[in-house]
Order: C-alpha cells, then structure tokens, then sequence
C-alpha cells in the first residue's frame, strides 16, 4: 500500500456556494493534510489531526503555501482538435467544413491517434485538468487511443466515437448499423476498464440522418448508465439548417428528446440560444448545458445566460468546458476567466467561489460522480491539483495586496494559466512533474 501525506491550504465544496460571503458552502483549511492511501482519500482536515491518523514512516509532501484542490474537470473538449485550435473562420460552420472535419479524417490512422492522445493527456495534467469529457473522431481507432492512453495514466475519463453519417466528408462519415456495432465494440472494450467511461457520441443532428438517430435511440436504451454527449443550440445559422432537417420537430431540443436522448446524463455541448420551452424541458428532464465560453467567444457563437439559466425556477443543470478545438485554451482558469466576462456583457456576475465550484464539484455534479471526484472527501479518487497564485511576476505583485480567499482564487482565474498549477495528481501519483 502507498500512502502519502499531503501538506497544504486546503479547498473543497460542499455544495455551490450562494453567494461571495457563503463560506458554509466550503471547507477551507489554512494548514491542511490530505491522507492519500491507494489513489483514494482517506483523510481530510487540519494538518495535525490529518498527520496523527498516518503511520509513523508515511512520506510527505509540504505544498504550502499554495491551495491544494480536487483537480480540475473539463466537461467538453475533442480530443482529434488538437491540430485545429487557433483556426481563423467566421463562425461555427466555416470553422468545422474548413478545418475541423478534414483534420478529424486522420485519426483513421491508429498511429496518429495514438500519438496525439499522448499529447493530449499531457496538456490535461499540465493544466490540472484530471477528468475531462472527450469527443473522438468517428474511428474506432480513435477512440481505441484515447482509452487507452487514459488507462495508462490511470484518469477517469468519459470519451466516445462520434457517430455521424451525413453533412462531411466521405472519409468521416459511419452508417446507421456501424456508428451502432461500432459504439457497441467500444463499450464492450473500454466502458468500466480502468476508469474509463464510455458516452454514447452522436455529434449533432446536422450530422446523423434520422436512421442514425434511431440508432443511437436505440443504443441509449440498451444502457441506459451510460452519459450521451451531443451539441446544442450553438449558433444561428446551425439551429436554421438543423431544424430545416428534422422539420416535424417544435425545436432544436426537440429533435433529441424524439429520439430519447434526453435525460440527467445527457450533455449538451453550448446551448446557447434555447427558448423557455426548451429551458424547461431540459430542466425537468435533468439534462445537462455544458457553457463552453473560449470557444464561444472564438467562434463568435453567442453568450451563454448560466445565471439566467441557474435562477430559473427550474433550474438547467449547468457544466463547464474548454470545447478544444472550438476552444483557445486548455485551462480550465482561463475558462472561467472568460466565463466571468461573458456574464459582465450581459450585465450579471459570476463569483469566483463559483468558478472554482462549477470547476471541480459542479462539474462532477454535473455529471453523477460527485461520490468519486471533484471534492476532498475521505473516501473519494486522490485527483488533485495544487495552485500557486504567485507563479508569474505579475501575479505575485498582486498577491502583495490580496488579503482574502476569493480574492486570492479570483486572481487565479484572471491571471492564471499552467504556470499556476504547481502539480497534478493522479489517483494519489504526481504526475505533472514526470511530463
Ligand atoms: N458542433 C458539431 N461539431 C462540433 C465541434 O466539433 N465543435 C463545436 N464547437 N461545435 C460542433
Ligand atoms: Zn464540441
């Protein structure tokens, strides 16, 4: 058994927080110890309590002063991206039929999948991202080296081959029975191994015919435990041509629940521009809105309401994301950053306790593994991330005047990127400073 005491400023949500002053809603310790014993948690508190429970011999790790924090969860990205952040379009459609789908054919190629899930997975523990929710590429392979890659490092990660048969190029297109075999194999290979999770992929309704869609109806019935991820409600001109192709259904929304795609472990990448109607129904039927700010801003998509969409009377169930390649970042601090911004335009505000909850807790919430991640709860997977708000010059000249916690995690997300992430671990194991 390897244990390990770890030394820090420790932070970890109860719940979301209700306002700047809810320190109910957290546990903040100022000298803390984490007992880490075989990738789990098994302790949490002041440092003295923390070391009085651990054998006489257990190493230990002094991180202070920075924060040690359940590490960071990135609830929408693509992992064939990678090669495609930083693509000059005018909007979302340009964007995928001149970059985006061209670059996604080569993950045909096993050896090229396997080689950028390798970079992948480093630019998730560089940021302190420790679980993140991936689209492959339509390709087995592709899905094959990200799940694998995965287990090697030993993260939780939800991923799954992209199903799509119309609407892109030839060499990127499955059919109704292989997107459905296919995602089957993948799910008998990968689902439950290591920790890996496999999502059932449809990519968005532009891109499956209706035959597709039965499809994937089908599939979410035969597993129903299973998270289904899919885009939503992005921009204008897509929900236009969208609801042009399925012209029986109310809205864009509409067209998932049809096919029974909608429920509390279904994700919906964007969603932007939903009316009442469809706030309501994604409400009552738990799903979650996963707010994607860079690539929103990037791609010049529209400005998510989350406060609007969180204070409804029925609240929408709200995640956070990178959406790489749509996205211009892989850290989840620079994120929120943007978050924050695009809540200023529309005239709201977003506490950064907030930030920090929607990036660890809210989003394990979000997607039904709180009991696992996203918090420091004894009993929960050791993925952490330890934050240094002092890491750049410019940051350690405003730290000479920050006085309070939110302060200090505001500057964080203002100014931080992976310089501040100090480490990242892993089920219990170090792993940025083995990159
Ligand atoms: N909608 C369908 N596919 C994609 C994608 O790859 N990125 C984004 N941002 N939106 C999409
Ligand atoms: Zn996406």
């Amino acid at each position: 058994m390897t244990t390990t005491l770890l030394r820090g400023r420790l932070l970890s949500f109860h719940r979301a927080p209700l306002s700047l002053a809810d320190s109910q809603s957290y546990l903040y310790e100022e000298d803390g110890g984490l007992l880490v014993e075989d990738g789990l948690i098994t302790a949490t508190g002041p440092y003295a309590d923390v070391k009085a429970k651990a054998a006489a011999d257990t190493a230990e790790i002094d991180h202070r002063p920075h924060l040690i924090m359940p590490g960071f969860i990135d609830m929408h990205l693509h992992f064939p991206q990678m090669q495609v952040i930083a693509s000059y379009a005018a909007n979302l459609l340009e964007w995928l039929n001149t970059y985006t789908f061209p670059e996604e054919c080569r993950f045909v190629e096993s050896a090229h999948a396997e080689r950028i899930a390798r970079h992948f997975y480093d630019e998730l523990i560089r940021h302190g991202t420790t679980t993140a929710v991936a689209y492959c590429s339509v390709h087995k392979t592709s899905a094959d080296a990200f799940f694998a890659e995965a287990m090697r490092r030993n993260m939780r990660m939800v991923g799954g081959k992209v199903m799509m048969d119309r609407n892109a190029p030839q060499g990127l297109l499955d059919t109704p029975e292989m997107g459905y075999d296919e995602t089957r194999q993948v799910i008998s290979d990968w689902h439950g191994k290591g920790r890996n999770h496999v999502a059932i992929t449809p990519r968005f309704a532009i891109t499956s015919t209706p035959a597709q869609m039965e499809a994937t109806s089908a599939l979410a019935r035969e597993f129903p435990d299973l998270h289904i991820q899919t885009h939503l409600s992005e921009n204008h001109d897509e929900i236009r041509f969208t609801c042009e192709l399925y012209p029986d259904a109310i809205d864009y929304t509409d067209i998932y629940a049809r096919y029974g795609l909608l429920g509390p472990k279904s994700l919906f990448g964007h969603a932007i521009h939903l009316s009442e109607r469809e706030a309501g129904v994604m409400s009552e039927a738990g799903a979650v809105a996963v707010h994607c700010p860079t690539s929103n801003l990037f791609l010049g998509s529209g400005l998510f309401p989350l406060k609007a969409l969180a204070r409804r009377e029925k609240p929408v169930r709200i995640g956070v994301a990178t959406d790489i390649g749509g996205g211009s970042s892989y850290s989840m601090l620079r994120t929120m950053d943007e978050a924050y911004k695009i809540q200023q335009l529309l005239g709201e505000r977003l506490n950064p306790l907030e930030s920090y909850y929607l990036m660890t807790r809210g989003n394990a919430e979000a997607l039904s593994l709180a009991d696992r991640i996203g918090t420091l709860e004894p009993g929960t997977e050791a993925d952490l991330v330890v934050l240094d708000a002092t890491a750049t010059s410019a940051m350690a000249l405003k730290m000479e005047v920050v006085k309070t916690l939110p302060e200090e995690l505001f500057l964080l997300q203002t100014m931080g990127d992976d310089r501040a992430v100090a480490e990242t671990y892993v089920a219990g194991v170090a792993l940025k400073a083995q990159l």
